[in-house]
């Protein structure tokens, strides 16, 4: 890494190809859901049975269309500063059945995407799995069955050897955790399962599918880079009691260190073997698995900090027999005085993007990384439109400036960013909360056949990318 040091241009001057871009995904911007040989990811089809589990009932369908408008759009990626973007391939536009016959429409769409992004001199970054199982994978069982993560290997392969030879960056799965909490225990996601075992399953073959992928990426020798996102949420103690310390420590080991060391490291937490091992929560692990994670860790890890997680020992009594949820391990502490994003319930604490930038500088032998994903999501901001019809969103560029300020800090300390990447370009659609919380740089007005219409922190993001620092 380049040797960076405080210059004096700007207070916060940062080294020099550092990226500055956006982070999105397939699912949540192209819309165009049935078109084009597309067929249906667990999202759709969920939608299909309980249209009232998405805010105000709007499904995936046509989310920003960016299928369609992907032009205009990486025009305005330009007009926002963007030397980078990252986005993802839906697997079930690419490979719609999720295994066997490649989609030629869709493999057109991404030439395009790819080729535009590096006509205009950005540099897409791009990610296989975005909490998006084709639906015809989720019926062979999904994560939880090995031909899925076998199936899911060939897609990755597909993508390497289709758009290999122009894309530099890669990525296996965005926050490969949430689809196991959110579909495994907390009923957030489809399957909506509530069953420890499953999920240490779902997470066992997830990390599978991903060292397969890496494997294979090196065995074809391509060009680039490959690594994965991970949401790290860093767990602190209420107290130094030694009580509160080891919630910490063990939420820590089920929240961050169950996918960061394998990937890493390549090897799980003796500690978090142990837990499970007492509780008889193991998932099965087939010969040959924990060797081809030990042998394929990442070259580039993204994280996506949102938040951290606060803990405290246990004190709430558990009914007698209760299943197994992490949570039993330790009691969430709310922390007078924090910070609140009243739209997301997130709390805001930016210097914890310093202590991960450490973590990751010396217990993870200083891994080269970039902040994946970081961002506020706001409803109702069409009522900071000012007179010339563009949103003054001056809370958004107070955030960015307030965690930039501690990933400069985490740099001068020796950390080795590579860059940081906002979520998002544009406002999306969004999971179960479809487009309530706003993100973008760029407004989509959905009463105006979504028009874009850049936002004020768009126009500050501009100057900060031109000028590598504020
Ligand atoms: C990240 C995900 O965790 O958070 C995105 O990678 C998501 O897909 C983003 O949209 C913001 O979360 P939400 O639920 O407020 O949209």
């Amino acid at each position: 890494m380049e040797k960076f040091s405080q210059e004096t241009r700007h207070n916060y001057q940062f080294p020099k190809h550092f990226w500055w871009g956006s982070a999105a995904s397939g699912p949540q911007t192209e819309g165009a859901a049935d078109r084009e040989g597309r067929k249906p990811s667990i999202w759709d089809y969920w939608y299909t049975i309980e249209p009232d589990c998405f805010h105000k009932g709007i499904g995936p369908e046509n989310t920003s269309d960016f299928y369609h408008r992907y032009k205009q759009d990486i025009q305005l990626m330009k007009e926002t500063g963007h030397n980078s973007f990252r986005t993802s391939i839906q697997w079930s536009r690419l490979i719609p059945d999720g295994a066997g016959e490649v989609n030629p429409e869709a493999v057109n769409f991404y030439n395009r995407v790819i080729n535009e992004l590096i006509a205009n001199n950005i540099e897409p970054f791009i990610n296989l799995y975005h909490f998006d199982m084709p639906m015809a994978m989720q019926e062979k069982g999904g994560w939880e069955c090995r031909d899925v993560v076998d199936a899911y290997v060939d897609f990755a392969k597909t993508c390497f050897q289709l758009f290999g030879d122009r894309v530099n960056y890669w990525f296996t799965f965005n926050e490969p955790i949430v689809p196991v909490e959110a579909g495994y225990l907390y009923q957030l996601h489809y399957p909506k399962i509530v069953d420890f075992k499953r999920a240490a399953q779902v997470a066992h073959h997830t990390i599978v599918a991903h060292a397969k992928a890496v494997e294979v990426f090196k065995n074809l020798r391509i060009d680039g880079k490959i690594g994965i996102i991970l949401n790290l949420t860093p767990s602190y103690p209420r107290s130094q009691d030694p009580e509160d310390v080891q919630a910490a420590r063990v939420a820590d080991l089920f929240f961050n260190r169950s996918f960061l060391d394998p990937v890493t490291k390549g090897r799980y937490p003796e500690e978090l073997i142990e837990i499970l091992r007492d509780r008889e929560l193991l998932p099965v692990v087939e010969p040959g698995d924990l060797e081809t994670i030990r042998e394929n860790p990442i070259d580039l890890l993204g994280v996506n900090y949102y938040q951290p997680r606060r803990v405290k020992k246990k004190e709430e009594i558990l009914p007698e027999g209760a299943a197994f949820m992490p949570e039993h391990l330790f009691d969430p502490y709310i922390m007078p005085g924090r910070k609140i994003n009243p739209h997301r319930g997130w709390e805001i604490c930016e210097e914890v993007i310093f202590d991960i930038m450490i973590d990751l500088r010396d217990n993870y032998g200083n891994l080269p990384f970039f902040i994946s994903e970081n961002g506020m999501g706001v409803e109702g901001e069409a009522k900071f439109r000012n007179a010339e019809g563009y949103i003054e969103d001056h809370y958004r560029i107070e955030f960015i400036q307030n965690h930039l300020k501690w990933v400069h800090k985490g740099l001068l300390e020796g950390a080795n960013c590579l860059g940081y990447h906002l979520w998002t370009f544009m406002d999306n659609w969004s999971w179960t909360n479809a487009y309530k919380n706003r993100y973008g740089l760029v407004e989509v007005d959905l009463d105006n056949h979504l028009k874009r219409t850049i936002k004020k922190s768009g126009r500050w993001y501009k100057q900060l990318s031109e000028n590598n620092g504020f």
